[in-house]
């Protein structure tokens, strides 16, 4: 068959890679901006009850979307090295091309949110949900349960931070940051040194080493899903104005 011989797995585990991310970013984001508001306006008993029915339930797709989507990155990242299927071979060079720089980019900030998941978000859910069935069971109340749901809190509105750069890197690698000229070793050099800082300093924040109060500085950016928001779309217009003062343009339709 044409397109097998042609392109081999690698458009296929593209689509697999792209419906896995697009059930982890939508039960992401269900989470931050729909679900977290509206419990916070339903009574206790209608709570507990959606938690242990509805939540319960979408962390189940949730957690394994999310190793699904990495998982299926890195099949594609290891049949498009292979350099035999088509002309996009994930070499050495091509990691110093824009469009590899930001691939690179977004898998390292993949790789945080997975952790998020499953070493962060899972297990404190579980004690929240386990809390809420054993209150809706008439026990008494685990005190750890607060705490636990503003570290799953934490971790779930960084990784809806991080989602909007991984997105813009995932799917502009490919629609527009091939457009620019590879850059010198120098900015290639400041461009991976602030992705990894971006990574390294918003993922302590999230795990709480700076302070986990509400209404702080550092917290800004977790208290509302509409300042997450804020906060991500300002990383969406630094990453392209980086491109922008520090690569040159490719002049590709003139
Ligand atoms: C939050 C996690 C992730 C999301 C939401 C995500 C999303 C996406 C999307 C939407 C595309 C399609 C781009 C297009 O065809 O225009 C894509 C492509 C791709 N992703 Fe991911 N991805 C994630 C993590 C990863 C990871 C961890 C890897 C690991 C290697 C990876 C490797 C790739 C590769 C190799 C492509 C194809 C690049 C190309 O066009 O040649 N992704 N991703």
């Amino acid at each position: 068959m044409f397109i097998v011989e042609r392109f081999g797995l690698l458009e296929g585990f593209r689509i697999a890679h792209v419906m896995f991310a697009v059930m982890w970013m939508g039960l992401l984001w269900f989470f931050n901006v729909i679900q977290v508001p509206a419990y916070a306006e339903m009574e206790a008993g209608a709570r507990n009850n959606a938690f242990d029915k509805l939540t319960w339930r979408a962390l189940w797709w949730f957690r394994h979307a999310a190793w699904m989507t990495v998982a299926s990155g890195f099949v594609m990242l290891a049949i498009g090295s292979s350099g035999d299927v088509n002309e996009r071979v994930y070499t050495g060079d091509f990691f110093k091309s824009p469009r590899g720089g930001m691939l690179a980019a977004a898998i390292v900030l993949a790789i945080v949110m997975l952790y998020n998941v499953w070493m962060v978000i899972w297990p404190n859910q579980q004690i929240v949900i386990g809390n809420a069935r054993a209150v809706a069971g008439g026990a008494e109340a685990n005190p750890d349960a607060p705490v636990a749901a503003r570290k799953a809190a934490m971790a779930s509105r960084q990784n809806m931070i991080f989602s909007f750069t991984v997105l813009l890197a995932m799917v502009g690698q490919s629609g527009f940051f091939y457009g620019y000229e590879p850059a010198s070793s120098g900015v290639r050099a400041v461009f991976y040194v602030i992705v990894l800082a971006f990574a390294a300093v918003m993922e302590l924040n999230a795990l709480g080493v700076f302070g986990a109060a509400v209404g702080k500085a550092n917290t800004w950016m977790y208290d509302k899903h509409q300042n997450a928001i804020y906060f991500a779309s300002g990383t969406i217009v630094f990453w392209v104005l980086f491109f922008e003062i520090f690569y040159g343009k490719l002049e590709l339709l003139g």
